[in-house]
């Protein structure tokens, strides 16, 4: 049975989402370089349709999740950056330099906005089980990826642990990266030397619920082509 699902200016068959000619259609993706006044959407547009993308995938019988990605990364190549909210941030664990948060929306997705000074380093954290996508705003910030390799201890618990990098990216404006609950689920920040403002689309698993720590790492060595890191969960900051 396909059930259609209606976005602000987008109207989407689910059974359509795995056919990638009638998704790339669907969601009218503007050609880089092209785009114009008409293809960008507006931040309440942008969580609207972000709310509609995650009823989709999490009551619609679980998409692909990098199917679900996708959508939110094309939406977020459309977004107005301009449109979005700049509220007065909260200082997030005390980091020096700062690193301030704070939620701009509330819906199906939870969107929070992140800005990072001047070479402030956010460290690498877990989001089992959830889903993330990082769009970058203003300035620049590297985010690196890992993923855990082996058994690990629940979050936040004693115990040592094995990761490995999976993903390196420079954001910029407008560029963004993402993780899943099956891959690249432990990330982290650093901030160029002009800072960086962001934001980060949550998705949770509810029903799946587990716990997140911040990670303390070393450096590993390089085993074939993957380099491991050994890592232990040290908790959640005070904020
Ligand atoms: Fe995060």
């Amino acid at each position: 049975m396909t059930e259609p699902n209606s976005l602000p200016g987008i109207h989407v068959e689910r059974r359509a989402l795995l056919q990638l000619p009638a998704l790339g259609a669907a969601l009218a993706l503007p050609r880089p370089g092209a785009r114009t006044d008409e293809s960008a959407v507006a931040f309440d547009a942008y969580t609207e349709s972000a709310d509609s993308l995650a009823a989709a995938h999490l009551e619609g019988g679980r998409i692909d999740p990098d199917v679900y990605l996708h959508h939110l990364a094309a939406l977020g190549s459309r977004l107005d950056v301009g449109s979005v909210p700049r509220p007065e941030l909260g200082d997030f664990g005390g980091y020096e330099p700062a690193i301030g948060i704070r939620p701009v929306a509330r819906g199906k997705v939870f969107v929070i906005m992140w800005r990072l000074e001047p070479g402030a380093f956010f460290p690498p954290h877990n989001h089992t089980p959830g889903y993330v996508y990082s769009l970058c705003l203003e300035g620049a910030c590297w985010v690196r990826h890992f993923e855990i390799d082996g058994e690990a201890p629940a979050p936040g618990t004693e115990g040592k642990f094995q990761m490995r990098k999976t993903q390196a990216r420079l954001l910029r404006p407008g560029i963004g990266t993402s993780l899943t609950p099956e891959r690249d689920n432990i990330h982290t920040f650093k901030a160029g030397p002009e800072g960086a403002l962001g934001i980060d689309i949550n998705t949770s698993l509810p029903s799946e619920g587990e716990d997140w720590s911040m990670i303390e790492y070393e450096e590993g060595k390089r085993e074939g082509f993957d380099k491991r890191y050994e890592a232990r969960w040290i908790g959640k900051p005070g904020r």
